[in-house]
């Protein structure tokens, strides 16, 4: 009963949200003025070809971030040749609706291709000719979109859960010496961009200290950086919301903003390996338990969840910089696929019809109500 009450009336706000579109604030309307609201975008997207999308994106962000095409794969796939024009049209969507547009990333052992660590016979390349790729890439890039992109994720990823560094070809060809030098070639190529250190599971205590240690290190060194990415991606059990808040007043203190840059809740069981699999339909049926919809008990469990941060992020919005969502709608996100593939999952603000959720109506309207 208390779930199709709750169904109704969110129902009823969806309806009126839609009938009366002038009387409804955008998220970016709404808390615009808090943190920049933004979205990563995917080509169909900024291109154009995804038109609802794109009015979505428009429509309710102040802000957007490539989702793949300036990783060093789409954007540098081989040492002599740059594809551009995926990124153009990207940063082109950004400035024709005046938002604040986010490059990510310049370095990250993902998505990077192999050229990268080797020469003509296959060998690993040395320090020295590292950095002359790294310094080439990063220079190239950055320049193209210089006074454009407001503000780059530097390096991506760097340091594992226990907080040491990740075996990445960049470190261990260069050590962590890496690091520094991806931000001085940024900082080199446009001065008045904003620097940025990205990472996912920010909230565990070792991370966080080695995330610290390495804004620390950057400013001794007197090297240019404005803040520090959370990624945020989340499970319905995952992170604790005390210990995420910890990590956000720990990278504060260390002097720089904070940035929820890539978040989405997955609302889809955290995937275990003792599970049963000599019944494979079984099996497929509780890793993907929701595909032609999310059950009303599920769907309020995450609407709270996610409010829940939301007003996190809003009672610290003095240190909070940005608020980025990774992906437009349900039908977007990379969840589907990861860490299972073609799985149903329900992650982000919109819907599969691009129709907002239950706590996103809720937050404008108790926002428009507040006006
Ligand atoms: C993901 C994209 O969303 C997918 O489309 C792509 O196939 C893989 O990468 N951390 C990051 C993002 O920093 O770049 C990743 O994006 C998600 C995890």
């Amino acid at each position: 009963m208390k779930t199709l009450i709750i169904s109704l009336l969110s129902l009823i706000s969806f309806a009126s949200c839609h009938s009366e579109p002038s009387d409804t604030l955008s998220l970016k309307e709404a808390y615009g003025d808090k943190f920049l609201i933004g979205v990563a975008m995917n080509q169909r997207q900024s291109s154009g070809l995804d038109r609802v999308g794109a009015e979505t994106v428009s429509r309710n962000f102040n802000s957007i971030v490539a989702e793949n095409c300036m990783k060093s794969e789409k954007i540098h796939p081989m040492e002599n040749l740059y594809h551009f024009e995926p990124a153009d049209s990207f940063v082109a969507f950004g400035e024709a609706n005046g938002m604040a547009v986010i490059g990510h990333c310049l370095i990250w052992h993902s998505q990077c291709p192999k050229w990268f660590f080797v020469d003509s016979e296959g060998k690993r390349v040395s320090a020295d000719e590292l950095k002359r790729r790294m310094r080439d890439h990063i220079t190239t890039v950055v320049s193209r979109y210089k006074g454009r992109v407001h503000g780059w994720d530097v390096v991506n990823e760097a340091i594992l859960e226990d907080g040491t560094y990740r075996r990445s070809p960049f470190y261990e060809i260069l050590g962590e010496e890496f690091i520094p030098l991806a931000f001085q070639y940024a900082h080199e190529a446009d001065p008045d961009a904003e620097l940025y250190y990205n990472d996912y599971n920010m909230h565990l205590p070792a991370k966080r200290e080695a995330v610290v240690r390495l804004v620390n290190s950057l400013k001794e060194r007197g090297l240019r950086i404005d803040a520090v990415g959370m990624q945020g991606h989340m499970g319905m059990d995952y992170p604790s919301m005390d210990a995420f808040e910890r990590s956000m007043l720990a990278f504060a203190s260390a002097g720089v903003k904070v940035m929820i840059t890539e978040w989405d809740m997955s609302a889809l069981p955290t995937v275990s390996r003792s599970a049963n699999i000599s019944d494979i339909q079984g099996y497929k049926r509780a890793l993907d338990p929701y595909p032609d919809g999310l059950p009303d008990s599920v769907s309020d469990v995450w609407n709270q969840r996610m409010k829940a941060f939301f007003e996190l992020f809003l009672r610290h919005s003095d240190i909070v910089s940005r608020v980025t969502v990774w992906g437009v709608s349900d039908g977007d996100s990379w969840k589907n696929d990861f860490p299972i593939h073609g799985r149903t999952d329900y992650p982000l603000l919109f819907d599969r019809h691009h129709e907002p959720k239950p706590f996103v109506i809720d937050l404008c309207d108790h926002k428009r109500d507040d006006k």
